[in-house]
């Protein structure tokens, strides 16, 4: 978020309200940003006021709320344009499809659309929609366009739909999108020059040509890192396993199946990182054959032999000039322990322990918590949180122990 994120100096952020049911958080949004220290004033589009009053949210920004391309008065007091200048982020929320539709495509027909096109302010976008219209393919193309012109998307949540529908579409709710923009907004810049190189999603190891030996991660913990990385001025190489989720803008992405893949692309581009982050969960066997035929069920009962996969992380953190080591440790019982010792016995710098019996954490889940160690023997415990929060926060401690 520009250059507005030290201590002394507050970041200012517009609110872009649209149309949609969700609107009638935006007070309570208003105010979430303001209690992170935001500096806040409110656009809204003229299908926005049929959901939530001008007046309301003049009330709790404590400015004049604007909404009228051509309004002498607010022109007067500060014009479009100077609003666009004068954002640091710009922040829709709720984000309809039409608006997305409209952002997309650079149209400018509104004080909304017309201020985010003459503005350089970071976009952040929390969508909002009937289930239907989110999963469109014209919606997500859109998105994907916002999204590679550098917009951050927050969400949209699964849930009950004011329609009665359900499925994707909710807008996240305030207190988490107020989160989410404040963590994005601390890490800003710590990273500035750097390189860093990040593992994420499962690895896949065929077995036939139909069948593999696979694991429930999503790719949702990389990503996030990735995506935090990148708000804090990164150069990033994201290096994936196979996931159903959208590349980060900015992001070099190197997509591989295996572990010995992932292993490949690591080996050739880790030497000039300065960070390495194995986020991914990586199939510790694979098979020792793998059949060229589709194998035939033809006895009741299978042998299949499996050999130790070679472990990506401990070879980074094995060469003589090598970047900060960050791993990550996914145990179903005694955490701590088992942490330090992937701590030690791969010789890493800094390690993320999740416990992955906790239902609704860890594995293919939006959220997580995570226990923090390092080489020099300080603890932190990070609470449950999004994993964007909790991404922001690691690149954070990454950042601190670099100096
Ligand atoms: O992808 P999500 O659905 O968001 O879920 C996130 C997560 C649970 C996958 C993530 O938070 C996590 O814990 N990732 C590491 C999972 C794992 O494989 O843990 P492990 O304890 O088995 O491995 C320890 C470390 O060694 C990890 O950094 C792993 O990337 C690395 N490793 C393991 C084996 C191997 N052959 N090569 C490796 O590099």
């Amino acid at each position: 978020m520009s250059n507005n994120n030290s201590s002394q100096q507050i970041t200012r952020i517009v609110l872009g309200i649209t149309g949609g049911i969700a609107a009638y958080k935006c007070p309570d949004l208003v105010r979430r940003l303001k209690e992170r220290q935001f500096d806040v004033r409110v656009v809204m589009t003229a299908a926005a006021k049929e959901f939530v009053t001008p007046m309301a949210l003049q009330a709790v920004s404590g400015f004049p709320v604007h909404d009228e391309l051509f309004d002498p008065e607010a022109e007067a007091a500060m014009g479009h344009i100077d609003l666009a200048k004068w954002a640091d982020i710009f922040l829709i929320a709720p984000a309809s499809a039409n608006t997305l539709a409209k952002l997309a495509h650079g149209e400018a027909d509104n004080l909304l659309t017309t201020s985010v096109l003459a503005s350089k302010a970071r976009l952040i976008i929390a969508p909002a929609m009937n289930q239907q219209m989110w999963a469109n393919e014209k919606t997500q193309r859109n998105i994907r366009a916002l999204e590679t012109g550098g917009a951050l998307i927050l969400g949209p949540g699964v849930g009950e739909q004011a329609c009665g529908d359900v499925g994707a579409g909710r807008m996240l709710e305030p207190l988490d999108i107020a989160e989410r923009v404040e963590s994005l907004n601390e890490v800003s810049g710590v990273l500035a020059g750097k390189r860093v190189m990040i593992t994420a999603g499962p690895t896949v190891e065929a077995i036939d040509p139909v069948r593999y030996i696979s694991n429930h991660s999503s790719g949702k913990m990389g990503y996030a890192l990735a995506r935090a990385a990148i708000a804090a001025g990164a150069e990033v190489d994201l290096v994936s396993g196979p996931v159903n989720i959208h590349t980060p803008a900015g992001a070099n992405i190197f997509p591989v199946k295996s572990a010995k893949e992932m292993l490949e692309v690591v080996q050739n581009r880790v030497s000039d990182c300065d960070i390495f982050i194995g986020c991914a969960a990586v199939a510790d066997y694979s098979p020792v054959d793998v059949s060229s035929q589709k194998i035939k069920k033809n006895d009741e009962v299978m042998t299949l032999k499996l050999k130790r996969n070679p472990d990506i992380l401990a070879w980074v953190a094995a060469q003589k000039v090598r970047p900060f080591v960050v791993g990550f440790a996914a145990e179903s019982e005694k955490l701590k322990f088992y942490a330090e010792k992937k701590l030690n016995n791969k010789k890493l710098n800094m390690i993320c322990a999740n416990d992955i019996s906790c239902e609704g954490l860890g594995f293919n889940s939006d959220n997580n918590q995570l226990l923090i160690l390092d080489d020099k023997g300080q603890e932190k415990n990070l609470q449950i949180a999004a994993k964007e929060v909790l991404a922001a926060d690691i690149i954070k401690e990454i950042s601190y122990r670099l100096g």
